[in-house]
């Protein structure tokens, strides 16, 4: 039985791309007030993927970290969630067991809800470790943001991996049983399987997105979950940071408080600290937003954070874990900063060259031009397969 010690997150780690566009660059080419970014969006610059990185090489950097400091050995399941998935079939799982060299003797599945995916990843494995407390479940969000160039949605691009490892007794933060769910059939946002840009109704995915925070915490409280008062913090999904403000907000006016945008501002800055400078990294972000506020914030040992997960189209889920004391000594804060410090910023035209990429349909061989120095990446692409490759210099830090 798992009932005193409890199932959640163990670890957790993220991993973003090789380049940096500063949002001043892209709004000295598109001549937009950059007040517009830096205030009205809440956003600094985003993460741009080199030509051979994607969901599976910034997937395999996040987690390579778990699997040097706790091995593989407990490790049954692989979910990998994603919206930016690169085959119909097979899952980009599969080629990150593949890199971190896992057992055989593993299940890898690719699970899709928009942003969303991720959560329903953490909740499933919850269920597996419950079933089985010896197990953990390696849970990889990897995506790239990726929007039409001169579109209103292109300044909230962005691209990172989050990986978790989710086991009993764990070391960083609990998940508590109730959740509140909601699901309502809109188009917000979506991307047809013959398009590499999403399609997005900007306004309206605002809207459906403070009706899920409704939806959920209306269910959550009917599901028996704490009061509202009950929360030291809450991190939100991170479309664009502003998202997280006003969905704050959303929820103190439904629960009658009245509300005080310095109060907000306490609450939701320190989970913006990645995402600002990252971008939207679709199923990532809120588990981003977590990374952040365990490395930005002072001591939270004991407190309760509320996430809230939204997908577009829309799935949404609201929940709870409490923070293991001594869950400090286990961040990895230094490698998270570094992660970002290490892009290299690319100017707007080198941006808009990758952008423009797209892959080679053709089932010929085309070797990708090596671009990054992380410690995975995509070397090519033959017979319609895709090849990637471990760098024997990339370095782990467990
Ligand atoms: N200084 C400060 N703020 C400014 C500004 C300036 N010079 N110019 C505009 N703003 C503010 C606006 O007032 C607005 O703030 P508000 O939302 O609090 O009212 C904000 O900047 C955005 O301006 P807006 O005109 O709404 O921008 P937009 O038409 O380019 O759309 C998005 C913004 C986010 C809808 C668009 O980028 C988008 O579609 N993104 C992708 C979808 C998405 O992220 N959806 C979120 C839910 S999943």
């Amino acid at each position: 039985m798992t009932g005193d010690i409890g199932i959640g997150i163990h670890d957790l780690s993220f991993a973003t791309t090789e380049f940096v566009l500063p949002h001043t660059a892209l709004a000295e080419y598109n001549g937009t007030d950059i007040g517009k970014y830096h205030v009205g969006i809440g956003q600094q610059s985003m993460s741009v993927p080199a030509a051979d990185e994607d969901i599976v090489t910034m997937g395999a950097t996040a987690a390579a970290p778990l699997i040097a400091r706790h091995g593989a050995d407990r490790i049954r399941t692989v979910v990998f969630a994603t919206e930016s998935s690169i085959d119909q079939a097979k899952s980009a799982g599969v080629y990150v067991h593949s890199l971190l060299g896992l057992p055989p003797a593993t299940r890898v599945v690719e699970l899709k809800q928009a942003c969303y995916g991720a959560t329903a990843a953490l909740q499933f494995a919850i269920g597996l470790v419950h079933r089985d407390p010896a197990q953990q479940v390696l849970v990889i969000a990897s995506d790239v943001s990726k929007y039409d160039l001169d579109s209103p949605g292109e300044a909230t691009q962005g691209a990172a991996a989050v990986a978790m490892l989710v086991g009993a007794d764990p070391a960083l933060v609990r998940i508590e049983g109730p959740s509140g769910l909601f699901t309502a059939d809109v188009m917000d946002f979506w991307r047809p399987n013959y398009r590499d840009t999403a399609l997005v109704d900007g306004q309206e995915s605002i809207t459906a997105y403070l009706q899920a925070v409704e939806g959920t915490w209306k269910d959550y409280t009917e599901q028996g979950g704490r009061s509202f008062d009950g929360f030291g913090a809450f991190c939100y999904h991170q479309p664009f940071t502003k998202m997280a403000y006003k969905a704050h907000r959303h929820l103190l006016n439904f629960c009658g408080y009245v509300t005080d945008e310095a109060q907000i501002a306490r609450a939701i800055g320190r989970t913006t600290a990645y995402n600002r400078v990252v971008g939207n990294s679709y199923t990532a972000s809120v588990y981003l937003a977590l990374a952040a506020l365990l490395d930005e914030a002072e001591d939270l040992s004991g407190q309760s954070i509320g996430f809230l997960s939204y997908g577009s189209g829309s799935v949404a889920e609201f929940f709870a874990g409490t923070v293991v004391p001594g869950y400090r000594e286990h961040l990895r804060t230094e490698a998270h900063r570094e992660a970002i410090e290490r892009r290299r910023p690319v100017d707007y035209a080198g941006y808009r060259e990758l952008h423009e990429r797209t892959c080679p349909a053709d089932g010929g061989e085309h070797s990708t031009p090596a671009q990054t120095t992380g410690p995975f990446r995509l070397a090519g692409i033959r017979d319609h397969k895709r090849i990637y490759e471990r760098r024997p210099e990339g370095r782990t830090v467990a």
